[in-house]
């Protein structure tokens, strides 16, 4: 199969590295890709020698996510099979919409049905229609009103969370401690336009506690099948402390997570989505994510994401057996009933690398060192290793140098018989990289350990 997958960061980089090794990969396009996607397409070209007949090959295609014409011309002239979309905004906007009416098959949502993620007002009101447990709330348009709600709601005495309802990249959820903190944070979303059109309108909803799961499932229009539960780490430093990041970490499966919950999940959450998203004429085919909290009162959905999480992905990949071109195969013909998924004992655990100042204000183009050939021989590696460095914001310069480029770096995946080994694999990996300013969490996993 000719594949195109469309994205650059470090869940991309685990797609990639995971489609690599499928037995029915014939070429495989990576828009834009990284760094570490090209040292992938190393891996299978080595320079200087020919491909064996049959091997796949692999190549970084420099158009950017957003460019939809020109990814629906590139997939055209290159007799794509399936295209794979990584990130939610190329969702929302269309691009599996206008893929299919090519005639190329997706796995990735269509704009309608990627609403879900990219309207949480219409994901609320979602979950109110079809009985999907979520936190209470209420929506505004109106900084009046929603000023007016806050201010009754502190003054019962009651915690609140608010979400700016659009796109945010992970920033546009606010958790105020004062009625002071959430005024500011109101009057910067609505009022200042912190996050753009995405704060047009805000939903405020109960604060609510308990552990957090990320169940993201396989989809193909009718049937939701779970992958293994993971869990992120949203915080920026250890013990939970500081600014909420894209993610600093995660691990695979959970403990708090057993099979059976992970079966009652997708009976009470999962399926009832793909099951209402159906029957409002936008069915959803690919990876529907479900951000949980299994409070006292039983567990609650948090936020619905159209796509893979990130850095979930690098933990539950490294934990898949089965042929997941197969399942995306699957998927995209909406026979998933049919498809092999199988996953491998053990646990994987992933530490991502940040930028000094991320998730605040961050340099780039600070040189990756240490074990630089290390590292590329690293990102080489076959799965039968146990561990692996997928790269987010990296490229390199004309001189080959590895340099940074993000806010999150790199993100090094480590694999064992349980959680102990894998978080071993992946910080005995860590030590061999440095940059300046690099800092990372050392406590990815407590909860499990
Ligand atoms: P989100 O971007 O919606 O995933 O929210 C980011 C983080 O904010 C979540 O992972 C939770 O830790 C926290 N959060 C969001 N909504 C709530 C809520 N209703 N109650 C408590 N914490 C929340
Ligand atoms: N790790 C959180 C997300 O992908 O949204």
């Amino acid at each position: 199969m000719n594949i195109l997958l469309v994205g650059s960061g470090g869940r991309e980089h685990a797609l990639a590295w995971k489609i690599a090794q499928s037995k029915h990969l014939e070429r495989l396009f990576i828009a834009p890709g990284n760094a570490g996607m090209a040292l992938l397409a190393g891996a299978a070209l080595k320079p200087g020698v020919a491909p064996k007949p049959g091997a796949a090959q692999i190549a970084n295609v420099a158009l950017s996510a957003k460019d939809t014409p020109g990814l629906l011309a590139f997939a055209r002239h290159n007799a794509i099979d399936l295209a794979v979309i990584g990130p939610e905004d190329p969702l929302a906007n269309g691009l599996a919409d206008e893929l299919s009416a090519a005639g190329i098959k997706v796995f990735g949502p269509s704009r309608a049905a990627a609403r879900i993620e990219a309207s949480k007002a219409f994901a609320k009101a979602f979950m109110q229609r079809h009985n999907i447990p979520t936190a209470a709330f209420q929506s505004f348009q109106r900084h009046a009103e929603a000023l007016a709600y806050l201010r009754a709601a502190f003054h019962a005495g009651s915690p609140l969370v608010i979400k700016a309802s659009g796109l945010a990249a992970g920033k546009g959820v606010i958790l105020p401690e004062t009625l002071a903190e959430a005024e500011q944070a109101l009057e910067q979303i609505m009022l200042a336009h912190e996050f753009g059109a995405a704060g047009d309108e805000v939903v405020i909803e109960e604060r609510l506690s308990g552990p957090e799961v990320s169940l993201i499932a396989f989809c193909d229009g009718k049937l939701a099948r779970p992958m293994l539960p993971a869990q992120d780490h949203k915080r920026v430093y250890d013990g939970d402390q500081g600014p909420n990041t894209g993610g600093m970490g995660a691990y695979a499966p959970l403990p708090v997570c057993p099979p059976e919950l992970v079966t009652e999940l997708t009976r009470l959450i999962l399926q009832p989505a793909v099951d209402g998203l159906r029957a409002e004429g936008c069915p959803f085919v690919g990876a529907l994510y479900a951000g949980l909290m299994l409070t006292p009162h039983g567990p609650r959905v948090i936020e619905f994401n159209c796509r893979f999480g990130d850095p979930e992905t690098q933990v539950i990949l490294p934990l898949l057996e089965s042929d997941i071109l197969e399942i995306f195969l699957a998927c995209a013909e909406g026979r998933l009933d049919q498809a092999a998924i199988d996953w491998r004992r053990g646990a994987a655990a992933c530490v991502v690398l940040a930028s000094g100042g991320y998730p605040g204000k961050y340099a780039v183009g600070r040189e990756i060192t240490g074990e630089i050939t290390g590292l590329i021989a690293h990102s080489q590696k076959d799965s039968s290793e146990d561990s692996f460095i997928f790269h987010a914001g990296t490229k390199t310069d004309a001189d080959g140098r590895l340099l940074t480029a993000g806010g999150r770096v790199l993100c090094v995946s480590g694999w064992g018989a349980d959680i102990h080994q894998a978080l071993d694999a992946a910080y005995r990996a860590v030590q061999t990289i440095q940059f300046e300013g690099m800092h990372y969490r050392k406590d990815i996993g407590w909860r499990a350990r």
